[in-house]
């Protein structure tokens, strides 16, 4: 059984999914701090199976030595932890108690359980401001935020983790922009408050729920002046947990992957592609750049194409097709939707 952190959220919602339908036992621990437990029902309804699930942190010893006890746990995958950048330079301490002391607590219950096969969710954003594109992941890694920060230095425990005892096996992924929904439109994204990312601010433009999206700076050195960013479509991304889980069967030690399309878009062509699916205009005014973005960011894929065998198989236009089909079924996401 795989125990999956967070398995409610966003992309865990998503993973759950596709662990399922490939046949895979799963126990998912979330304590819905940003999630909303009709995210469970649905996986439950379009996998066709029931979902066990644990109400809990992540951060809770004794309850996870109780999980390990209870369940024939064998690896975990880690989605568990706060990702608003913003948020984490008002909160840091909150950002390193969840991503960092979280990740230790579930690190050290599971070697006190004898599990040591663990995939772990990092971030693009660990190569701070890439000095090229494409990012290799052999590129300089550096923080510029405290929610970056709690990315590597948990990379960097689970690399000293590994070293001090060869039967770790562990996967970091570092997802460059997830989008998109599962093309049911049943389990999407469903941010609390105003988005802080992209396509979700896009798409509440498109269904009415705000005005104006701010285009944050249109003065970088790209095509059209707009932030670039390689966006990855979600069932693709939930595709490469299995792939990376299933690695760990043949492979001890650390390995890190980037998940990735390789192809970058800007802030424009998501609008357009958005306004193209959904056939509504998402009216957008240029603002000022905001604090701590990059020009350009977007993944070499070739190393997960080459020891996993996983490349993305979703293109804008369905990332951009299947997140309309989620926000216009479901306008206020989880909240008030009528099909349960
Ligand atoms: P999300 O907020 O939708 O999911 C995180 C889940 O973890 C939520 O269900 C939340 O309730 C739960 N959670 C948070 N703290 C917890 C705790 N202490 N104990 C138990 N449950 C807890 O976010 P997501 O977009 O699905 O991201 C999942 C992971 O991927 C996170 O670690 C995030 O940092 C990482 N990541 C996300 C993105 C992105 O753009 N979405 C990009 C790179 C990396
Ligand atoms: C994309 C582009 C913005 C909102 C963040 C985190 C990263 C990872 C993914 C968790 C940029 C522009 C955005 C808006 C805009 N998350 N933009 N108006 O910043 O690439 O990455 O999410 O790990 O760590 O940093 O994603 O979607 O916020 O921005 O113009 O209202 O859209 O300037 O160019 P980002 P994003």
């Amino acid at each position: 059984m795989i125990l999956v952190t967070g398995g409610a959220g966003y992309i865990g919602s998503h993973t759950v999914l596709t662990l399922l339908e490939a046949g895979r036992e799963v126990l998912v621990l979330d304590n819905f701090c940003n999630a909303n437990k009709k995210s469970l029902d649905r996986v439950s309804a379009l996998a066709g199976r029931e979902i066990q699930w644990v109400e809990g942190d992540v951060r809770d010893a004794s309850l996870l030595d109780d999980i390990f006890r209870q369940h024939d746990i064998e690896s975990v995958i880690h989605f568990a932890g706060l990702k608003a950048v913003g948020e984490s330079v008002q909160k840091p301490l909150a950002y390193f108690d969840n991503n960092v002391n979280g990740t230790l607590v579930l690190c050290s219950a599971m070697s006190r359980a004898g599990v040591k096969k663990i995939v772990f969710s990092s971030s693009a954003t660990v190569y701070g401001d890439p000095e090229s594109v494409p990012i290799r992941e052999n590129f300089p890694t550096s923080a510029t935020n405290p929610y970056g920060r709690s990315k590597l230095m948990v990379e960097e425990i689970l690399q000293d983790l590994a070293l001090s005892d060869s039967q770790w096996r562990i996967s970091v992924l570092r997802y460059f922009n997830p989008v998109g929904a599962h093309d049911s439109g049943m389990i999407g994204e469903d941010p609390n408050g105003i988005p802080n990312n992209l396509v979700p601010f896009v798409s509440q433009v498109a269904i009415g729920r705000r005005e104006v999206l701010s285009v944050f700076g249109n003065d970088y050195d790209t095509d059209d002046g707009t932030g670039v960013r390689d966006y990855i479509h979600v069932t693709d991304l939930a595709k490469g947990h299995l792939k990376a889980l299933d690695y760990l069967v043949h492979h001890d030690g650390v390995h890190t992957f980037n998940l990735g399309t390789g192809k970058g878009y800007s802030v424009l062509e998501v609008v357009q592609a958005f306004e193209k699916a959904s056939g509504r205009k998402v009216a957008h005014e240029f603002k000022p750049r905001r604090a701590g973005d990059i020009a350009r960011c977007y993944a070499d894929p070739e190393y997960a194409k080459e020891v996993l065998g996983w490349t993305a198989e979703f293109g804008i236009e369905k990332m951009m097709a299947d997140t309309w089909r989620w926000q216009h079924n479901n306008p206020n996401g989880y909240g008030d939707s009528t099909s349960s």
